[in-house]
Protein backbone atom coordinates (compact mmCIF):
# COMPACT_ATOMS: atom_id res chain seq x y z
CA UNK A 1 0.00 0.00 0.00
CA UNK A 2 2.78 2.42 0.82
CA UNK A 3 4.45 1.73 -2.61
CA UNK A 4 1.47 3.83 -3.87
CA UNK A 5 2.27 6.91 -1.99
CA UNK A 6 3.88 9.50 -4.45
CA UNK A 7 3.55 12.47 -2.79
CA UNK A 8 5.10 11.42 0.91
CA UNK A 9 3.35 12.14 4.00
CA UNK A 10 0.88 15.26 4.71
CA UNK A 11 -0.07 15.96 8.42
CA UNK A 12 -3.06 17.75 9.59
CA UNK A 13 -4.27 18.96 12.81
CA UNK A 14 -7.79 18.73 13.61
CA UNK A 15 -8.54 16.41 11.18
CA UNK A 16 -11.42 14.41 13.22
CA UNK A 17 -14.35 16.91 12.19
CA UNK A 18 -14.50 20.07 9.82
CA UNK A 19 -12.12 21.69 7.63
CA UNK A 20 -9.57 19.87 8.88
CA UNK A 21 -11.01 15.97 7.92
CA UNK A 22 -12.21 17.44 4.22
CA UNK A 23 -8.51 18.39 4.11
CA UNK A 24 -7.08 14.93 5.25
CA UNK A 25 -9.23 12.96 3.06
CA UNK A 26 -8.56 15.37 -0.17
CA UNK A 27 -4.80 15.49 0.35
CA UNK A 28 -5.19 11.48 0.81
CA UNK A 29 -7.16 11.63 -2.34
CA UNK A 30 -4.59 13.47 -4.03
CA UNK A 31 -1.62 10.42 -3.62
CA UNK A 32 -0.57 11.67 -0.04
CA UNK A 33 0.24 9.56 3.25
CA UNK A 34 -1.89 11.16 5.81
CA UNK A 35 -0.32 11.77 9.67
CA UNK A 36 -3.91 12.97 11.73
CA UNK A 37 -3.29 14.73 14.74
CA UNK A 38 -6.45 15.46 16.90
CA UNK A 39 -8.20 15.94 20.39
CA UNK A 40 -10.88 13.44 19.23
CA UNK A 41 -10.02 9.82 17.30
CA UNK A 42 -9.87 10.65 13.48
CA UNK A 43 -11.22 7.28 13.05
CA UNK A 44 -14.08 8.49 10.62
CA UNK A 45 -11.86 10.25 8.63
CA UNK A 46 -9.01 7.77 8.98
CA UNK A 47 -11.88 5.35 7.61
CA UNK A 48 -12.94 6.92 4.35
CA UNK A 49 -9.35 7.85 3.75
CA UNK A 50 -8.79 3.89 3.83
CA UNK A 51 -12.31 2.63 1.98
CA UNK A 52 -10.67 5.10 -1.45
CA UNK A 53 -7.55 3.35 -0.92
CA UNK A 54 -5.56 5.35 0.93
CA UNK A 55 -3.55 5.23 3.93
CA UNK A 56 -3.02 6.96 7.45
CA UNK A 57 -2.96 7.14 11.06
CA UNK A 58 -4.89 8.37 13.40
CA UNK A 59 -3.36 9.88 16.74
CA UNK A 60 -5.27 11.49 20.05
CA UNK A 61 -3.44 14.22 21.45
CA UNK A 62 -2.92 17.99 22.01
CA UNK A 63 -1.51 19.69 19.30
CA UNK A 64 -0.42 22.28 21.59
CA UNK A 65 1.22 19.73 23.49
CA UNK A 66 4.77 19.49 23.14
CA UNK A 67 4.88 15.65 25.14
CA UNK A 68 2.05 14.68 22.47
CA UNK A 69 3.49 16.42 19.66
CA UNK A 70 6.78 14.44 19.85
CA UNK A 71 5.28 11.13 20.65
CA UNK A 72 2.97 11.77 17.52
CA UNK A 73 5.78 12.59 15.46
CA UNK A 74 7.42 9.39 16.75
CA UNK A 75 4.47 7.22 15.48
CA UNK A 76 4.30 9.30 11.92
CA UNK A 77 8.17 9.01 11.21
CA UNK A 78 8.33 5.24 12.11
CA UNK A 79 4.97 4.54 10.33
CA UNK A 80 4.50 6.66 7.00
CA UNK A 81 6.81 7.99 4.09
CA UNK A 82 8.46 11.11 5.28
CA UNK A 83 6.56 14.35 6.08
CA UNK A 84 6.60 17.49 3.02
CA UNK A 85 2.76 18.98 3.79
CA UNK A 86 2.48 20.09 7.04
CA UNK A 87 -1.35 22.02 7.53
CA UNK A 88 -1.59 23.96 10.80
CA UNK A 89 -5.35 23.62 10.63
CA UNK A 90 -6.51 22.65 14.83
CA UNK A 91 -8.05 25.78 16.21
CA UNK A 92 -10.25 27.24 18.48
CA UNK A 93 -12.78 29.86 18.38
CA UNK A 94 -14.44 30.56 21.46
CA UNK A 95 -17.08 33.52 21.59
CA UNK A 96 -16.02 35.57 25.18
CA UNK A 97 -16.59 39.51 25.52
CA UNK A 98 -12.92 40.76 25.93
CA UNK A 99 -14.42 41.63 29.65
CA UNK A 100 -14.97 38.42 30.38
CA UNK A 101 -11.75 37.11 28.61
CA UNK A 102 -9.78 35.31 31.67
CA UNK A 103 -6.28 35.49 31.05
CA UNK A 104 -6.41 31.69 31.05
CA UNK A 105 -8.92 32.01 28.58
CA UNK A 106 -6.15 34.17 26.29
CA UNK A 107 -3.07 31.38 26.88
CA UNK A 108 -5.47 28.76 26.16
CA UNK A 109 -6.96 29.85 22.74
CA UNK A 110 -2.71 31.43 21.95
CA UNK A 111 -1.15 27.53 23.06
CA UNK A 112 -4.11 26.11 20.60
CA UNK A 113 -3.88 28.44 17.82
CA UNK A 114 -0.56 29.26 18.09
CA UNK A 115 2.21 26.82 19.78
CA UNK A 116 0.61 24.15 17.94
CA UNK A 117 2.07 25.80 14.67
CA UNK A 118 4.97 26.12 16.46
CA UNK A 119 5.20 22.83 17.97
CA UNK A 120 4.43 20.96 14.50
CA UNK A 121 6.65 23.23 12.54
CA UNK A 122 9.64 22.13 14.32
CA UNK A 123 8.87 18.87 14.84
CA UNK A 124 8.56 18.02 11.40
CA UNK A 125 11.13 20.84 10.50
CA UNK A 126 13.37 18.11 9.33
CA UNK A 127 11.34 16.18 7.05
CA UNK A 128 10.27 19.26 5.33
CA UNK A 129 13.90 20.53 4.81
CA UNK A 130 15.09 16.99 3.38
CA UNK A 131 11.56 16.64 1.14
CA UNK A 132 13.22 19.56 -1.41
CA UNK A 133 10.11 20.81 -1.91
CA UNK A 134 8.26 21.17 1.91
CA UNK A 135 4.85 22.79 2.05
CA UNK A 136 3.31 24.40 5.56
CA UNK A 137 0.24 25.67 5.87
CA UNK A 138 -1.76 27.71 8.60
CA UNK A 139 -5.24 28.27 8.61
CA UNK A 140 -5.89 31.87 9.87
CA UNK A 141 -8.85 33.99 9.18
CA UNK A 142 -10.23 36.50 7.21
CA UNK A 143 -11.52 38.06 10.87
CA UNK A 144 -8.12 39.32 10.94
CA UNK A 145 -8.82 42.38 8.35
CA UNK A 146 -12.72 42.61 9.84
CA UNK A 147 -13.61 45.51 11.84
CA UNK A 148 -17.57 44.08 12.36
CA UNK A 149 -16.23 41.25 14.56
CA UNK A 150 -17.49 41.22 18.44
CA UNK A 151 -16.10 38.81 21.20
CA UNK A 152 -13.22 37.08 19.70
CA UNK A 153 -10.62 39.01 20.52
CA UNK A 154 -8.59 36.36 21.64
CA UNK A 155 -8.88 34.56 18.40
CA UNK A 156 -7.88 37.02 16.03
CA UNK A 157 -5.08 37.87 17.88
CA UNK A 158 -3.52 34.97 17.23
CA UNK A 159 -4.49 34.27 14.00
CA UNK A 160 -3.20 37.60 13.16
CA UNK A 161 -0.27 36.17 14.87
CA UNK A 162 -0.27 32.89 12.72
CA UNK A 163 0.41 35.16 9.70
CA UNK A 164 3.34 36.90 11.21
CA UNK A 165 4.80 33.11 12.05
CA UNK A 166 4.27 32.77 8.41
CA UNK A 167 5.82 35.21 6.86
CA UNK A 168 8.69 35.18 9.14
CA UNK A 169 9.42 31.08 8.51
CA UNK A 170 8.77 32.07 4.73
CA UNK A 171 12.04 33.94 4.94
CA UNK A 172 14.12 32.33 7.17
CA UNK A 173 13.02 28.09 5.63
CA UNK A 174 12.99 29.66 1.96
CA UNK A 175 16.41 28.66 1.36
CA UNK A 176 15.21 25.16 1.64
CA UNK A 177 12.00 25.57 -1.11
CA UNK A 178 10.16 25.19 2.13
CA UNK A 179 6.99 27.37 1.16
CA UNK A 180 4.90 28.79 4.15
CA UNK A 181 1.11 30.33 3.13
CA UNK A 182 -1.63 30.92 4.85
CA UNK A 183 -5.31 30.14 3.95
CA UNK A 184 -7.85 32.91 5.58
CA UNK A 185 -11.36 31.26 5.26
CA UNK A 186 -14.34 33.66 6.09
CA UNK A 187 -17.35 31.41 7.56
CA UNK A 188 -17.47 28.34 6.39
CA UNK A 189 -20.70 25.94 7.02
CA UNK A 190 -19.14 23.11 9.41
CA UNK A 191 -21.05 21.54 11.39
CA UNK A 192 -19.64 23.81 14.40
CA UNK A 193 -19.93 27.19 12.71
CA UNK A 194 -24.14 25.69 12.12
CA UNK A 195 -24.38 24.72 15.46
CA UNK A 196 -22.98 28.04 17.36
CA UNK A 197 -23.74 30.82 14.93
CA UNK A 198 -27.16 31.83 14.31
CA UNK A 199 -29.54 31.61 10.66
CA UNK A 200 -29.68 35.34 11.01
CA UNK A 201 -25.93 35.98 11.45
CA UNK A 202 -25.09 33.45 8.49
CA UNK A 203 -27.79 35.05 6.25
CA UNK A 204 -26.25 38.14 7.43
CA UNK A 205 -22.34 37.27 6.54
CA UNK A 206 -23.93 36.19 2.92
CA UNK A 207 -25.29 39.18 2.22
CA UNK A 208 -22.38 41.11 2.92
CA UNK A 209 -20.04 38.52 -0.32
CA UNK A 210 -19.56 39.19 -3.56
CA UNK A 211 -20.55 35.37 -4.21
CA UNK A 212 -24.37 35.01 -2.71
CA UNK A 213 -23.65 31.58 -1.20
CA UNK A 214 -21.41 30.14 1.99
CA UNK A 215 -18.77 28.16 1.54
CA UNK A 216 -18.93 24.83 2.44
CA UNK A 217 -15.50 22.99 3.59
CA UNK A 218 -14.87 21.21 -0.03
CA UNK A 219 -14.92 24.83 -1.18
CA UNK A 220 -11.74 25.38 0.49
CA UNK A 221 -9.95 22.13 -0.73
CA UNK A 222 -8.89 24.05 -4.10
CA UNK A 223 -6.79 26.59 -2.46
CA UNK A 224 -4.88 23.62 -0.01
CA UNK A 225 -4.25 21.61 -3.30
CA UNK A 226 -2.57 24.99 -5.09
CA UNK A 227 -0.71 25.76 -2.22
CA UNK A 228 0.63 22.56 -1.43
CA UNK A 229 1.28 21.52 -5.27
CA UNK A 230 5.28 20.99 -6.00
CA UNK A 231 4.57 23.63 -8.86
CA UNK A 232 4.02 25.92 -6.09
CA UNK A 233 7.17 26.54 -5.65
CA UNK A 234 6.98 30.68 -6.14
CA UNK A 235 4.09 30.87 -4.10
CA UNK A 236 5.51 31.72 -0.29
CA UNK A 237 4.67 34.11 2.47
CA UNK A 238 0.77 34.73 0.96
CA UNK A 239 -2.52 34.82 2.62
CA UNK A 240 -5.32 33.48 0.32
CA UNK A 241 -8.42 34.34 1.25
CA UNK A 242 -11.33 32.52 0.43
CA UNK A 243 -14.11 34.35 1.53
CA UNK A 244 -16.63 35.22 -1.28
CA UNK A 245 -15.24 38.39 -1.58
CA UNK A 246 -16.53 39.52 1.65
CA UNK A 247 -15.77 43.47 1.75
CA UNK A 248 -14.16 43.55 4.99
CA UNK A 249 -12.29 47.24 4.70
N1 LIG B 1 -15.17 27.20 9.99
C1 LIG B 1 -14.92 28.49 9.78
O1 LIG B 1 -15.84 29.28 9.50
C2 LIG B 1 -13.51 29.03 9.88
C3 LIG B 1 -13.28 30.35 9.48
C4 LIG B 1 -12.00 30.87 9.54
C5 LIG B 1 -10.96 30.07 10.03
N2 LIG B 1 -11.22 28.80 10.42
C6 LIG B 1 -10.10 28.02 10.95
O2 LIG B 1 -10.00 26.78 10.28
C7 LIG B 1 -9.57 25.76 11.18
C8 LIG B 1 -10.56 24.61 11.18
O3 LIG B 1 -11.84 25.14 11.52
P1 LIG B 1 -13.13 24.21 11.67
O4 LIG B 1 -14.29 25.12 11.61
O5 LIG B 1 -13.05 23.05 10.77
O6 LIG B 1 -12.97 23.73 13.20
P2 LIG B 1 -13.75 22.61 14.02
O7 LIG B 1 -14.01 23.18 15.37
O8 LIG B 1 -14.91 22.07 13.25
O9 LIG B 1 -12.65 21.45 14.13
C9 LIG B 1 -11.45 21.69 14.80
C10 LIG B 1 -10.78 20.37 15.10
O10 LIG B 1 -9.59 20.68 15.84
C11 LIG B 1 -9.51 19.81 16.96
N3 LIG B 1 -8.74 20.45 18.01
C12 LIG B 1 -9.10 21.50 18.78
N4 LIG B 1 -8.14 21.77 19.67
C13 LIG B 1 -7.15 20.87 19.44
C14 LIG B 1 -5.89 20.64 20.05
N5 LIG B 1 -5.45 21.37 21.07
N6 LIG B 1 -5.13 19.62 19.56
C15 LIG B 1 -5.57 18.85 18.54
N7 LIG B 1 -6.76 19.04 17.94
C16 LIG B 1 -7.53 20.02 18.39
C17 LIG B 1 -10.95 19.55 17.36
O11 LIG B 1 -11.07 18.36 18.13
C18 LIG B 1 -11.63 19.45 16.00
O12 LIG B 1 -11.62 18.14 15.49
C19 LIG B 1 -9.42 26.43 12.54
O13 LIG B 1 -8.08 26.82 12.74
C20 LIG B 1 -10.30 27.65 12.42
O14 LIG B 1 -9.91 28.70 13.28
C21 LIG B 1 -12.47 28.25 10.36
Amino acid sequence: MLSDITRGTAVVTGAAQGLGRTFAEALAASGHAIAMLDLADCDVTLDAIERDGGVGISFVGDAANPADVSAFRDVVQDRLPPVRVLVNNAGISPYVPFSETSIDDWHRVMRVNLDSAFLLTQAFLDNLITSGAGRIVNLTSTVVWDMQVKNMSAYVTSKAALVGFTRALASELGVHNITVNCIAPGIVLTPDIEERVSTENLEAYRERQAIKSLARPSDLVSALEFLVSESSGQVTATVLPVNGGRVSW
